[in-house]
């Protein structure tokens, strides 16, 4: 299978690429070259570009976008917004019915709204990005896939990550936001996707959640775990217990 990978020389790219290079060949692309040399055949190429990625997707059988820019007011739009209607437009017009898009669990649940307040959050909430730069282009990169996989026979699956951390890093003591996946697990569901059965899916725009099991439930990764067969190999809750107690208790 001919996979293409827009965004791949970032800093969840090499691991996705490590880990599919193996059974897939695959067309890496970014705006900039990788620090370390990745697997298949490397482009440089802008998300906001649509001819490029159209072009790029020739002779493909699947898209996976890594691809993001954060914090910049025009650019975070042509990169997490219109990257991806260029995307599923080169979908199109290659007749790819694959696509494996990427974001942060806030794409869907607001870091100010849900995220403090609720448990037992799923990928299928009703979405609510809130106003976050970030969370909010990401959610609109959401919905124009959404509105493609409606008018078109393509199916996109979209992941969505919490942080990721190596855990054999994290120092007792060591401040770390609480939910973590190791970049290595988190880029183990790729395969998963690149291989199910699409009719096995509920929809043809289906969001799932790729976190480690969390001891609290405030984020559920159930849907992940019976749809694709997702298996999270860290224990959140031995992570937690590494941390230091504060000094004044
Ligand atoms: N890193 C995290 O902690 C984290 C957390 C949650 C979700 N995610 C999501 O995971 C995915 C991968 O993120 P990452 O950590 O590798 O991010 P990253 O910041 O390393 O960016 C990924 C890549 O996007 C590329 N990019 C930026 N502008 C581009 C453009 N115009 N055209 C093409 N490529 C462009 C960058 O050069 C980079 O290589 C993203 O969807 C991100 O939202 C990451």
């Amino acid at each position: 299978m001919n996979v293409l990978i827009l965004g791949g020389a970032g800093m969840l790219g090499p691991y996705v690429a490590r880990q599919l290079a193996p059974r897939y060949t695959l067309r890496i692309t970014d705006v900039k070259p990788p620090a370390e040399e990745l697997p298949g055949e490397f482009r440089l190429l802008d998300v906001s570009d649509l001819d490029g990625v159209v072009e790029a997707a020739e002779g493909m059988d699947a898209i996976i976008n890594l691809s993001v820019l954060r914090r910049h007011r025009k650019v975070a739009w042509d990169v997490s917004a219109r990257g991806c209607y260029n995307m599923m437009q080169a979908a199109v017009t290659h007749g790819i019915r694959r696509v494996i898009n990427t974001g942060p669990h806030y794409t869907v649940a607001g870091r100010n709204i849900t995220e403090c307040f609720d448990f037992g959050i799923g990928p299928d909430i009703p979405p609510q990005s809130g106003a976050d730069l970030y969370a909010i282009t990401k959610s609109m990169g959401l919905e124009i896939c959404r509105i493609f996989s409606q008018h078109h026979d393509i199916s996109v699956q979209t992941y969505l990550f919490y942080n990721f951390k190596d855990p054999a890093t994290i120092q007792p003591g060591e401040h770390h936001a609480p939910f973590v996946i190791s970049w290595e697990n988190a880029a183990e569901v790729f395969p998963l996707g690149l291989e199910i059965d699409l009719d096995a899916l509920p929809s043809r725009c289906e969001v799932f959640y790729v976190f480690a099991d969390m001891p609290h439930g405030k984020f559920s990764n159930e849907k992940t775990k019976r749809i694709l067969g997702f298996q999270p190999r860290q224990d959140v809750e031995t992570l937690w217990r590494r941390t230091a107690v504060p000094p004044h208790l």
